[in-house]
């Protein structure tokens, strides 16, 4: 672990525009610059950074962050790896806090393995391309294959003599580990002899995310029914099945371009693609994609785009679990290969313009193909039709983020089209399959939650127009402007005694009602640093290792309201700025929070209303009523006369 000291020179000495402009060029506009964004393709710059407050934003994509976000999303690099880097372009010495002697020998394990996984590749590519054999059988088969030199070098390919126990000689000899090298799965020992493992294979390196070597898969030349096709590292303290995407060290920059991801079986189809241009795609390996995978596609895209070939086993392999993919909010599409080819085949058969043709054209959604099959399957059995329809609105119902709900209504539209269903009675079925779902949440949800927040919080999608989905996203603005009021504001003066932290804290503002509990998590933490002394701003949490308190913070500062300095010039004295009206400003955020939170309790007390009461109890909740109403105008008189907007 890097210690917090060491963190906060790190910080100290960000310079944003220096950091993304070694990878962007940017030009001085105003008090902001700007470029052209390298997270998608465009021709005119809208891609921003601030250096006063820190940040950056494409107006075109969206995409915004920190200096640290930057590398993170630029590089791929995790929230440590992008310290480092900063560390060591600052000039700034690590130093690490205590870890446990667990820790510390697993890191010393995973070090020895990408020491070796990196001698051994050199040594495999050496021999394929200056030993004779090497060249005689490996590269004369991968030449055969149609790959070219330039790739076999970028991919890093090479090849296993068929000699017993060439490489690990090798290794021993230069003082290598027997127990790393078997760990590495690179050397077995038989007999109490080493061998190597690999022998007569054509070896594929498998690189991470920041291209260091992880394992190798390693694929026989001559068939053979006994000897598997392809044998692959074990899992050890670097390999881990579940969590790699092989290639997605050389896709990482095309994904994010092209905002898509291709998905594909295998490591020749990945270098294939490559080679003829299309270098957004990874393989998968033929398993199915685990959570991990997909979060990692998710990093770089939204869009999921799986090739396989018609018959293959892989294809169902890959659509097992992808109900996942949409919990994600990925878009998933399917494209089969035609006829026996497989996308290295068809690209080296059809060339990559018609194969990028072919992608587009005949893209399939995966839930309107995974229904088509069904429905095929299902015939004219009513009962099976049945079980598809329940299926389908199952899938449905995973699509369940706010920002994903148009989706998810163009799918129930679609599916009861193909269903001959009435729309109507499939929305109610994928409405049935959300409320249970959430009811199994909410009974996991600790007790203190309010019934307020509760009821409001997710909103039905079945009533579109239905206020309370509005409502959702209007109080959401509130609670973000408030936060942003503290951040902003809360260390300039409210009156003589009080800072604007001051006032809000002191308001009766019920938490419990704040739906966006990452808003409460910053309100919690200024709170208590500010109780120690500490002067929090926008900056504490900007910075903060959780990406998504830190891209709250980003959206929530979002260059507002930003003045030209022309302007600011012409007028300078003349108009009012949202820094001489920040008094306004809180008082309204925070009477728009008090007003949503009495319609609330007008609500809840209207429900209770309509049920059967005492006649006591009638008109105790009538009083209560009027006297909600009361303060709900009085607050809207004081909004009126405040409101500065
Ligand atoms: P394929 O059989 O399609 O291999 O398996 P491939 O990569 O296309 O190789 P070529 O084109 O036939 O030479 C797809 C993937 O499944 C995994 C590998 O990751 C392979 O790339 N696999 C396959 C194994 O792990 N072990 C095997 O025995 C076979
Ligand atoms: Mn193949």
């Amino acid at each position: 672990m890097i210690s917090q000291q060491t963190i906060q020179q790190i910080l100290s000495r960000i310079d944003i525009t220096e950091i993304v402009g070694g990878f962007v060029k940017l030009k001085k506009r105003g008090t902001n610059y700007l470029g052209l964004c390298p997270f998608h393709n465009e021709k005119t710059p809208s891609f921003t950074v601030s250096p006063v407050k820190e940040i950056y934003k494409c107006f075109g994509c969206g995409r915004s962050g920190n200096a640290i976000s930057f590398l993170m999303e630029h590089e791929k690099y995790s929230y440590v790896e992008a310290l480092r880097w900063l560390a060591n372009k600052y000039n700034v010495e690590i130093e690490e806090t205590e870890t446990s002697p667990e820790v510390k020998a697993q890191q010393q394990v995973a070090d020895s393995l990408y020491i070796i996984n990196a001698y051994a590749q050199k040594y495999f590519s050496e021999i394929l391309f200056n030993n004779e054999e090497g060249q005689d059988i490996g590269l004369s088969y991968l030449k055969q294959r149609g790959f070219r030199e330039d790739t076999i070098k970028k991919f890093q390919l090479g090849y296993c003599l068929e000699d017993r126990n060439a490489f690990s000689q090798a290794a021993l000899n230069a003082q290598y580990n027997l127990d790393y090298l078997q760990k590495s799965g690179l050397v077995v020992v038989r007999d109490e002899r080493p061998l190597d493992n690999y022998r007569g294979r054509i070896i594929f390196p498998v690189h991470n995310q920041t291209g260091k070597i992880i394992g190798f898969g390693a694929r026989i030349i001559k068939s053979n029914d006994r000897a598997p096709k392809y044998i692959n590292t074990p899992e050890n303290e670097i390999y881990v099945k579940s969590k790699i995407l092989y290639g997605s060290y050389f896709a990482r920059q095309a994904i994010d371009k092209n905002d898509e991801c291709l998905l594909v079986e295998g490591y020749t189809d990945v270098i294939s693609l490559h080679q003829s241009g299309i270098e957004n795609v990874v393989a998968s390996g033929g398993t199915s994609l685990t959570t991990d995978q997909l979060r990692l596609i998710k990093k770089y895209t939204d869009n999921l785009t799986i090739i396989y070939d018609g018959d293959s086993a892989g294809i169902k392999a890959a659509l097992r679990g992808l109900d996942m993919a949409l919990e994600e909010s990925l878009n998933v599409k399917l494209v089969l290969i035609p006829g026996n080819e497989d996308p290295d085949s068809y690209v080296n058969k059809v060339g990559a313009n018609a194969f990028r043709e072919f992608i587009a054209n005949n893209k399939k959604d995966f839930i309107l193909f995974q229904l088509e099959v069904s429905l095929q399957n299902a015939g004219n059995d009513s009962n099976k039709k049945a079980s598809v329809v329940n299926q389908v609105a199952e899938t449905i119902a995973k699509i369940n983020k706010a920002e994903d709900f148009t989706k998810q209504q163009d799918y129930i539209r679609k599916c009861s089209e193909l269903l001959q269903i009435e729309e109507q009675g499939l929305h109610a079925l994928v409405n049935k399959f959300i409320r249970e779902r959430i009811s199994k949440q909410e009974n996991k949800v600790s007790e203190n939650e309010t019934a307020i927040t509760d009821e409001t919080f997710i909103p039905s999608p079945a009533d579109e127009n239905d206020q309370s989905f509005n409502l959702l996203f209007k109080d959401e603005l509130h609670e973000r402007a408030m936060v942003r009021s503290l951040l902003e504001f809360g260390l300039k003066s409210w009156d003589e005694q009080n800072s604007v932290a001051d006032y809000i804290f002191s308001e009766s503002i019920d938490y419990d009602m704040i739906d966006n509990k990452k808003l409460l998590e910053i309100m919690d933490r200024y709170k208590t640093w500010y109780s120690e002394g500490i002067e929090p701003t926008a900056k504490n949490f900007l910075y903060d290792e959780d990406q998504q308190m830190s891209s709250l913070v980003v959206s929530i500062m979002d260059f507002p309201y930003e003045l030209s300095l022309n302007w600011k010039e012409h007028f300078e004295g003349k108009i009012n700025t949202r820094e001489d009206l920040y008094k306004e400003e809180v008082a309204s955020t925070l009477n728009y929070l008090k007003l949503r939170k009495i319609k609330r309790l007008i609500d809840l007390n209207q429900k209770d209303l309509e049920k059967q009461h005492s006649q006591e109890e009638q008109i105790m909740l009538m009083q209560t009523h009027q006297h909600l109403k009361k303060m709900e105008k009085e607050l809207l008189h004081n909004l009126g006369t405040v409101i500065v907007k």
